[in-house]
């Protein structure tokens, strides 16, 4: 069975991975510093699809111990890389601290590969590499403006990534993940951050009581209801990209593939109260507030690419994305420490 070690692992996004990894019949080495995520997530994706995972408690600011994870994991045939620090508005106020992390980070990461032979990697960007696009849906070729440190730094490491491809002939995959919301159907494993800065898991928090309301911010956009429009695409799908873009990896190596990850339509804030609300059967109290800086009207994938060349599509709506996201947060008021 291949090999796959998936930095960040005990995350969101990589814990679901590991779930699809895993039932593909992937091999899966987990290395996490746990500085955003918990033990026990790992034990819940174990014990979902009865299946072991070899884990590694390492920073990759580590590079030593980094190595010897490199040096004991023999025959690794891919990365797929989450570990980084992801929060804008921490971005601005911290640049240092997100450089550090992100860039040192993966560049170490990288350098450790190299030097064990390992040439395939699966890299989470963002669509925030794309700013405040000229139109929508975007494409991969639009123009790359990201307008804050966090987004630079996936910036900076795609192109790091494009280099090491040209020099190197790695094989490289980066997916530009659009809203990742949802949690896995068996309700057993979710997002648990510790403050809840993206829309979906506030609104979450707001209809189980934890918070008393949800601020909207802004409803003066040019858009339909005033609020803003975004992609949100269930983790399940996404994780599911990541198991695609490894089989991409085998049809078509040696490249560089760039694809974005989202449904292709659109929601605005109030729609997905509005549709929390009926699933739940919650009061969500909102109030309007002021726009958040940075923020931009409108942000939708264009999935073509990806639909085409890594034969993925989206199976999941809105639907499935807040039951799931409900059922994560009714039965985990206090998240894994429930
Ligand atoms: N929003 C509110 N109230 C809140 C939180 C969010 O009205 O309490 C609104 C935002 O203004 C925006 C929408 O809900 O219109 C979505 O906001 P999120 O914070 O959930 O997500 P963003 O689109 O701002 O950012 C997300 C990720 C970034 C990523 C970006 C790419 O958090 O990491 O998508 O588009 F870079």
């Amino acid at each position: 069975m291949k090999k796959i070690l998936v930095t960040g692992g005990s995350g969101y996004i990589g814990s679901h991975t590991c779930i699809e990894l895993l039932n593909a019949g992937f091999d899966v080495i987990v290395v996490d510093d746990f500085s955003n995520s918990v033990a026990e997530a790992i034990n819940r994706v174990e014990k979902i699809t009865n299946k072991k995972i070899t884990f590694h408690q390492v920073n990759l600011l580590d590079k030593k111990s980094l190595n010897n994870v490199f040096h004991q994991e023999e025959n690794i045939h891919a990365v797929i890389h989450f570990a980084a620090l992801k929060a804008v508005g921490e971005s601005v106020a911290h640049p240092l601290e997100y450089y550090t992390n992100n860039i040192t980070g993966s560049l170490n990461l990288f350098e450790v590969m190299k030097n064990h032979n390992v040439s395939n990697i699966v890299f989470s960007s963002s669509a925030t590499v794309y700013g405040d696009p000229e139109t929508t849906p975007i494409k991969e070729n639009a123009k790359i403006q990201a307008t804050n440190p966090y987004g630079h730094s996936k910036v900076m490491m795609e192109q790091i990534l494009i280099d090491t491809n040209i020099a190197h002939q790695w094989g490289v995959v980066i997916l530009r993940y659009f809203n990742p919301v949802g949690a896995h159907p068996s309700g057993k494993i979710g997002e648990d951050p510790e403050y809840p800065n993206n829309l979906l898991p506030f609104v979450s928090q707001v209809a189980a009581g934890i918070r008393e309301q949800v601020t909207i911010f802004g409803d003066d956009y040019q858009t339909p209801d005033g609020t803003g429009i975004r992609d949100y695409i269930h983790v399940v799908d996404l994780a599911r990209a990541h198991v695609k873009s490894i089989e991409k990896l085998n049809t078509s190596p040696k490249q560089t593939h760039i694809f974005n990850v989202g449904t292709g339509t659109g929601y605005s804030v109030k729609q997905i109260i509005e549709t929390f609300r009926r699933i739940s059967g919650k009061k969500i109290k909102t109030v309007i507030g002021p726009r958040r800086p940075g923020d931009i009207a409108e942000c939708t994938a264009d999935t073509s690419l990806a639909n085409k060349e890594l034969n993925w599509h989206a199976e999941f709506g809105l639907k499935e994305m807040i039951e799931s996201a409900w059922k994560w947060q009714s039965t985990h008021p206090n998240g894994y420490k429930s």
